[in-house]
């Protein structure tokens, strides 16, 4: 591991992390997933499908790219857009539509927000940044409506034929575009380990079936580096 991991799990190194790069976050995604991010943020919004006239929240907007996408795509929803990162959260702020999107720090563990608020929530690489995943979804379980939907769009364990070759490239090629792009090869490496580690679908399926969502299902992007994952809150 490259980054120092504080004693109270991964919050406060992985906050430092996203402050840090903010300002070149939106240029090493489109290289690192060659253009392919936006689509995949597109999709996430259009899965949502919150109902007319409600509530919808993009977890760990970042820079914003699903909030604002879905801000576009529904017009009479009210799309809030969270972040612990007050630097990711500049970034968003200053992005063309960002006035249709009420911006709000706010951290995945602890959400400040009443039971039941949500018609849909979204989110995109949060879950392979927190300590307790569970606790995370139980959170987002909490402040959905009944009925409403969560889509997650993450990165996934390579597996398969592909596996050693995604891997290596993972392992080299995603830190040196860090260095190159970014000059920051220490976050990206950051960025390249926790993916590796991180849980397979299957795994948050279970984890989501085992706090009260059904209809989960998951499609896979990419070779199988990142994937779209979708649960409803039962009734
Ligand atoms: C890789 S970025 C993804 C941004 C955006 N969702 C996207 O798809 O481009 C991950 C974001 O998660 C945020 N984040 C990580 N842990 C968090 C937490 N516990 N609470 C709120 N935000 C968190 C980071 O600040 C960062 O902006």
């Amino acid at each position: 591991m490259t980054t120092d991991r504080t004693q109270d799990g991964k919050g406060s190194d992985v906050h430092g992390i996203f402050q840090k790069i903010a300002g070149y976050y939106d240029r090493m995604n489109f290289v690192m997933t060659l253009g392919r991010h936006e689509k995949w943020c597109r999709e996430v919004a259009a899965r949502v499908a919150p109902a007319r006239g409600g509530q919808l929240l993009d977890l760990a907007t970042g820079t914003g790219v699903i909030a604002l996408e879905a801000a576009r795509r529904y017009p009479t929803v009210t799309v809030t857009g969270a972040d612990f990162s007050a630097e990711m959260l500049r970034r968003a702020k200053a992005k063309p539509g960002a006035d249709a999107v009420r911006w709000q720090h706010a951290d995945a563990t602890d959400l400040p927000f009443e039971d039941e608020s949500f018609d849909g929530i979204t989110e995109g690489y949060l879950l392979r940044n927190v300590a307790d995943l569970p606790a995370v979804l139980r959170e987002q379980h909490r402040v959905l409506k009944p009925g409403g939907r969560v889509v997650i769009l993450e990165t996934c364990p390579p597996s398969g034929l592909v596996e050693p070759v995604v891997k290596w490239g993972m392992r080299v090629i995603v830190p040196l575009l860090g260095q190159v792009v970014a000059r920051d090869r220490k976050s990206y490496t950051y960025l390249e380990s926790s993916t590796r580690a991180f849980e397979t679908p299957q795994s948050i399926a279970v984890v989501l079936r085992g706090l009260g969502f059904r209809d989960i299902g998951w499609r896979k992007k990419f070779f199988g580096t990142n994937v779209i994952l979708w649960a409803t809150k039962a009734n």
